[in-house]
């Protein structure tokens, strides 16, 4: 998996997207993490990786403020045909190098990408980079979970399924270890497919203001 491929793969999933990952279990999914989020008046949120805007209708009309980045114009696109007529900035960015000053956002949602990005630690520094401090940062996304190992089946389907634009032998406990002392997890609970999905709420720690 590399940025080019991405760019790639995701072309071909644009059109397909919402159907597969924007209805049904998934969607439930999204509505339950976003339940757990409390939003406050005037908050500067990002969406890394937004995809074709499948979390944005959960954040519309809230007043706050909502930028999303994206490596694929074409699912970008289809975020921009869903919310033309509302106040959402979207970008074309790579997710492991933000183009924003340190301390931009009050909140960062991160659902899906950690296991997409090649490099899922440069992704998360960056996200906490650009976090303010206290703020937070959403995970939704799917990981191995920490007592279990990669079941043969998945070693053999990891790397087809890699080809297919994401990973599914992550841990989020090694992609967060670098971090341990710049943030704190305040969630981590299983949302779908018995815990293969999980909720992830990390909280930027006050004192590490210079990371
Ligand atoms: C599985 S989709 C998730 C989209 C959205 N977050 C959601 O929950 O539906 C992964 C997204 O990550 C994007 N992506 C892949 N590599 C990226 C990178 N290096 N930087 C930013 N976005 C990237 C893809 O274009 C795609 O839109």
């Amino acid at each position: 998996m590399d940025n080019h491929w991405n760019k790639f793969i995701y072309k071909v999933w644009a059109p397909l997207y919402d159907f597969f990952f924007n209805s049904g279990q998934f969607l439930v999914a999204r509505k339950k993490v976003f339940k757990s989020i409390q939003l406050k008046p005037k908050q500067k949120i990002l969406l890394v990786g937004v995809g074709t805007g499948a979390d944005v209708r959960f954040l519309t009309n809230k007043n706050v403020e909502i930028t999303g980045i994206d490596l694929s114009p074409d699912m970008l696109q289809k975020a921009k045909m869903k919310y033309a007529s509302h106040q959402v900035t979207l970008l074309e960015m790579d997710a492991q190098n933000l183009t924003f000053p340190q301390d931009s956002f009050d909140l960062i949602i991160a659902n899906l990408i950690l296991s997409v990005v090649p490099n899922p630690e440069q992704c998360l520094r960056e996200m906490i980079r650009v976090t303010c401090l206290d703020g937070q940062i959403v995970i939704f996304d799917k990981f191995i979970p920490p007592e279990q190992k990669l079941t043969v089946i998945k070693s053999v389907l990891r790397p087809v399924i890699k080809m297919l634009g994401t990973d599914i032998g992550r841990r989020f406990e090694e992609v967060v270890a670098p971090y341990q002392k710049a943030i704190r997890i305040e969630d981590d609970s299983p949302i779908l497919f018995n815990g293969m999905y999980r909720k992830i709420v990390l909280r930027k720690l006050k004192e590490y203001g210079s990371f």
